[in-house]
């Protein structure tokens, strides 16, 4: 059984041991798991708190902000700004990012985050999450450009599921950990010591309505996932989609799996439909650190060279040996 601790205690054991992380990183990994506890009461009352629906504005994507988008996008902020563990913030819902105002001290930190990951599924009542990145400043004013380092460059990366269960998942580049919130206690609780997933596996997760618009090598992988026992692949492969990034990618580190949002023809400029710098780039830091892989089908996620805040980037994770197959074919089809 795992050791029922504190997600404190293991910041305070990360803090003295191998990873040494400096008090400021423990703080800052504390503060989000508390803005976490605040957007989960949020989710959980609902309509009764009146925060389903949408906000009636966009953000720099051009997506339609929900209540909830823009809640939980404020939770994060007002809960980091004044520690002094931050040089700054970016998120999905602001098109610049937010400098840690003058009178608060700086800290040594850049947080992104994706604050409400799955937005699609909050009025339905289904799982989603908020996803987070940790960079460290490297010193000087912080613009924009502060924030476009390779994955390769995260000190922390996480997500929090607002599912049947709140849960946290981590990594500080120790392994990865998992923590339910305990909520009678308010606290959160080690549930998961060392999450590992699976090299192999028989469950992929796309969004199959995209099929027409997929590139061959993907089109090619799924077609063999569907041939099932008599094809090539030779055994049954089943099919998951929750469309919250953060359920999908949570299953697969419980039980490993396939994750792609592929490139596809129907924005033929956009690189993908996923965000590298708050949602790729943590998720593949977890997937690494939990034995998987991640790539954009050529190339590893966490080695690309980020150009912008918001770029988007093809989106291949999970199982080991499957992300391999699928890289693989797209390195015979260049
Ligand atoms: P977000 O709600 O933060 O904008 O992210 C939504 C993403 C991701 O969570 C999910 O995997 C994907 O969009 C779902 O896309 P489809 O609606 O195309 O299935
Ligand atoms: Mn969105
Ligand atoms: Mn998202
Ligand atoms: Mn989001």
């Amino acid at each position: 059984m795992t050791k029922r601790i504190s997600l404190t205690q293991y910041l305070i054991e990360q803090q003295r041991g191998e990873a040494q992380i400096p008090a400021q990183l423990r703080l800052l990994i504390e503060v989000v798991a508390r803005a976490c506890k605040r957007i989960a009461i949020s989710v959980n009352k609902g309509a009764l708190g009146e925060v389903l629906g949408t906000a009636g504005s966009e953000n720099v994507q051009g997506e339609v902000q929900k209540k909830l988008d823009i809640i939980a996008n404020e939770v994060l902020i007002e809960a980091n700004e004044w520690g002094g563990h931050l040089a700054g913030m970016a998120s999905e819902e602001m098109d610049d990012m937010h400098a840690v105002p003058n009178r608060y001290p700086q800290g040594e930190y850049l947080l992104l985050f994706d604050p409400l990951d799955g937005s699609s599924n909050i009025d339905v009542n289904v799982s989603i999450g908020t996803i987070f990145s940790v960079l460290k400043h490297r010193g000087g004013d912080v613009t924009n450009d502060s924030f476009l380092q390779a994955g390769t460059e995260q000190v922390c990366a996480g997500y929090c599921v607002y599912g049947p269960q709140t849960t946290l998942v981590l990594t500080v580049g120790q392994g990865v950990v998992m923590f339910t919130l305990d909520r009678e206690q308010g606290s959160w609780v080690m549930t998961t010591e060392s999450v590992q997933i699976p090299e192999d596996t028989k469950e992929f997760a796309i969004n199959m309505s995209n099929m027409r618009h997929w590139d061959a090598p993907v089109k090619r992988y799924i077609d063999e996932c569907l041939e099932g026992k008599e094809g090539v692949r030779g055994k049954d492969f089943n099919m998951r989609w929750i469309a919250s990034m953060v359920a999908d990618v949570h299953r697969i580190l419980t039980r490993g799996g396939v994750f792609m949002y592929p490139w596809d023809k129907r924005e033929p400029s956009k690189p993908g439909k996923l965000r590298l710098m708050y949602e790729a780039n943590p998720m593949s830091f977890l997937v690494e650190q939990a034995g998987g892989a991640a790539t954009n089908g050529l190339q590893r996620i966490m080695e690309i060279e980020p150009k912008g805040l918001h770029e988007r980037v093809s989106v291949i994770l999970g199982s080991k040996n499957e992300v391999e197959r699928v890289t693989a074919y797209h390195r015979e089809a260049q």
